[in-house]
């Protein structure tokens, strides 16, 4: 039974000079999964997020986190909530141990040292926990952002952009940290423009563009859509229209009847190819060249966007 940690109804934001960064979004995350919202850069996502968070105020729209409504019950709202900002904001000359512990304490939680422990060492910060954050690497004081989202023991847990702008062995090791937080029953929400990043990640894929959520989708069923392959054949002879014997096949005939296109499930044991060659030349379709083509995440998020665009 799905069992939604967080609906968003009818959500829009217009900004203060008239631009709509976001349009009657609709979306509900179920408790536990780890949810990809992807999108181009300016398509909505950090005000999004900002949004659910209490940051930005929402047009219209409401926003429900596990039942609590986050304007009417702000503060139950927002302690449910962890949110790793996209830009990296802390205080340079305090220690990590401090930070995360009064970021605890802004929740009104209260103090509890063995918590702290337990995040921090979970991040492998354990060992910085008195140094300067100024003194961290680029991917400790990443850590120590997640660190000090966690610090109130949040059941929801929003990454914008985590990993832009990280190189590839840092980027390896936040996917790795996502997931054992998952593991602890946290349910993670992360923005991103790298589509690997989100095949990577998610178990669903939410597309954002120009404000509107164009697709909502499981990454296996969106993977299976893509996985479609393309065998195209430079016919012999063009054909005016497909042979009956073919009906069967899915095949379209392009280039003025001098190229045929079979697409087939690329995930599947059985394409069909070595069938429809036996009857391609049963039927008397000859042809002298081929090839084959997949489409990926990238073309259909281009072309998705495109339709939006046009
Ligand atoms: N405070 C603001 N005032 C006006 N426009 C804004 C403001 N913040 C963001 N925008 C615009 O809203 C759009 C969406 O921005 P944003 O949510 O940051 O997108 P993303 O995080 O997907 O890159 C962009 O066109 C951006 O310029
Ligand atoms: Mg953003």
């Amino acid at each position: 039974m799905p069992d939604a940690i967080l609906s968003i109804t009818g959500l829009s934001k217009t900004y203060a000079k008239g631009f709509r960064a976001l349009n009657n979004i609709n979306l509900e995350i179920q408790r536990g999964e780890i949810f990809a919202l992807l999108g181009p850069n300016g398509a909505g996502k950090t005000t999004l997020i900002s949004i659910i968070c209490g940051i930005v105020n929402a047009s219209v729209g409401k926003v429900s986190v596990d039942g609590h409504d986050n304007v009417a019950n702000y503060r139950a709202a927002r302690s449910l909530i962890g949110l790793v900002p996209q830009e990296l904001t802390t205080d340079a000359f305090e220690t990590v141990w401090n930070t995360v512990s009064f970021s605890r304490g802004l929740f009104g939680k209260p103090a509890n040292p063995a918590h702290i422990e337990k995040v921090l060492k979970d991040l492998s910060l354990w060992d910085k926990k008195d140094n300067m954050i100024r003194t961290l690497s680029g991917g400790m004081k990443r850590r120590m952002m997640i660190a000090k989202a966690l610090s109130h023991e949040p059941r929801v847990l929003f990454l914008d952009e985590p990993t832009a702008g990280v190189d590839v062995e840092l980027r390896r090791s936040m996917w790795g940290l996502v997931r054992t937080l998952r593991e602890t029953g946290v349910t993670v929400i992360l923005t991103t423009h790298y589509i690997d990043e989100a095949e990577e990640m998610a178990d669903r894929i939410g597309v954002i563009s120009k404000g509107e959520i164009i697709l909502v989708e499981g990454k296996v069923e969106l993977m299976r859509k893509l996985g479609r392959k393309q065998l195209t054949m430079q016919l012999l002879h063009p054909l005016q229209a497909l042979p009956p014997a073919l009906s069967a096949y899915a095949l379209e005939l392009s280039g003025g009847g001098n190229a045929l296109t079979y697409t087939y499930d690329a995930q599947q044991e059985q394409t069909g190819i070595a069938a429809l060659l036996d009857d391609l030349d049963r039927a008397g379709v000859h042809f002298k060249d081929l090839q084959t083509s997949q489409s990926s995440l990238e073309d259909i998020f281009v072309s998705l966007v495109k339709d939006k665009a046009a």
